[in-house]
């Protein structure tokens, strides 16, 4: 009898996460494994019956690898350590969600996730003595000892484009034009986009800045004879007066946003210089996958397949160097990725003349 993998995705969906789950499926088939899809992350283990899925390769003969989102489901605000109820109360629901996926009869659980989901899933395969490894993926590309994560690419492609829409519409109006785009506390998306989409202005949460300096830039930028300014602003970046942006959702939760709008009136009255405002938000994490974010994914979930059937454990599988390879994932959570101020690409910016506002 073949043994069982479970696999789930967790937190904030992304590009690339279809194109992981297929290849995680392909390789554990050829090793002589079943697998069960798990829907929407943990939460899918409180229903009853836990909602699961077996997924075969035939299930992936189609286009699923080209499509966005998840075909598991997922959830970013179900903690099961501190779970929402109906009343308003929290409750620590860890061990109804470990009875569950030991009720599955799985002999290890391959987690899709960023470093928040990998926080809850590692506490619950310690406390339950499930055998997990982690896939990371993120569009804010923070998970630690990976080059990269699943669904970064394609979100950079995203605000790289979107700099490449601003720009005639900018240069047509005389205007400067603002891109908000996402991140949470790393500013790598705007870093990364910034450059390849060349922003004049790159604001990221590690480096802080003057709307002075911001000024001094455009204006520069004017008397050279440019009659228009990008700038791109990670959603983390906090206002001159050391407070972070943020939205706040229908039950209290947040997120970050508003930096964009918050600056544009600040940045025009510096300037002098007609500015709009654009918030890229979620179509960051939506659409086809880029051919980097396919290979990647193929790359990772093949390896975590083949982890699992090694034994290996306790394991992230990660992208080091132009190849996939395994890490504590204790230590790729330790810390956040953020951006290197110092860093090379930062470096590569300030060479091609972009301004941090600093
Ligand atoms: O972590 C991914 C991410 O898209 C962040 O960049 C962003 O701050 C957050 O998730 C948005 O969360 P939600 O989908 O809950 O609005």
């Amino acid at each position: 009898m073949s043994k069982t993998i479970g696999i789930l995705t967790s937190g904030g969906d992304c590009a690339g996460l279809n194109a992981a789950i297929r290849a995680v499926v392909f390789r554990a088939h050829q090793l002589g494994w079943k697998v069960l899809g798990i829907e929407t992350g943990t939460a899918g283990l409180f229903d009853s019956p836990p909602k699961v899925r077996e997924l075969k390769p035939k299930d992936f003969s189609g286009n699923v690898m080209r499509l966005g989102g998840t075909i598991l489901g997922t959830t970013n605000n179900r903690n099961p350590f501190e779970y929402p109820m109906d009343d308003g109360s929290v409750k620590d629901r860890s061990e109804e969600l470990i009875a569950a996926a030991k009720g599955l009869g799985i002999e290890a659980l391959i987690g899709v996730g960023g470093d928040g989901s990998f926080d809850i899933l590692t506490r619950l395969a310690t406390q339950g003595g499930i055998n997990f490894v982690g896939i990371p993926k993120t569009i804010d590309n923070d998970v630690g000892l990976t080059d990269v994560s699943i669904g970064f690419d394609t979100a950079v492609a995203v605000a790289t484009e979107a700099l490449d829409r601003l720009q005639p519409t900018a240069a047509s109006h005389d205007r400067v034009m603002i891109l908000e785009v996402m991140g949470r506390d790393a500013g790598h998306i705007a870093l990364t986009a910034g450059i390849a989409g060349g922003a004049d202005v790159i604001l990221v949460p590690e480096v802080s800045y003057t709307i002075e300096k911001i000024a001094e830039k455009i204006k520069s930028l004017k008397t050279s004879g440019r009659n228009f300014a990008l700038i791109i602003v990670s959603e983390a970046v906090k206002g001159p007066d050391g407070e972070a942006r943020e939205v706040v959702f229908h039950g209290g939760e947040t997120r970050y946003g508003g930096i964009g709008h918050y600056l544009g009136p600040k940045i025009a009255e510096a300037t002098g210089s007609e500015t709009r405002v654009t918030v890229l938000g979620h179509v960051q994490r939506g659409g086809s996958p880029t051919y980097n974010d396919r290979l990647l994914a193929s790359a990772l979930g093949v390896k975590a397949a083949e982890l699992v059937n090694d034994g290996k454990f306790g394991r992230m599988v990660a992208w080091q160097n132009r190849q996939a390879v395994d890490v504590s994932i204790a230590d790729a959570i330790k810390d956040c990725h953020t951006v290197e101020p110092q860093g090379a690409l930062v470096k590569t910016a300030r060479a091609l003349g972009i301004s941090f506002g600093d």
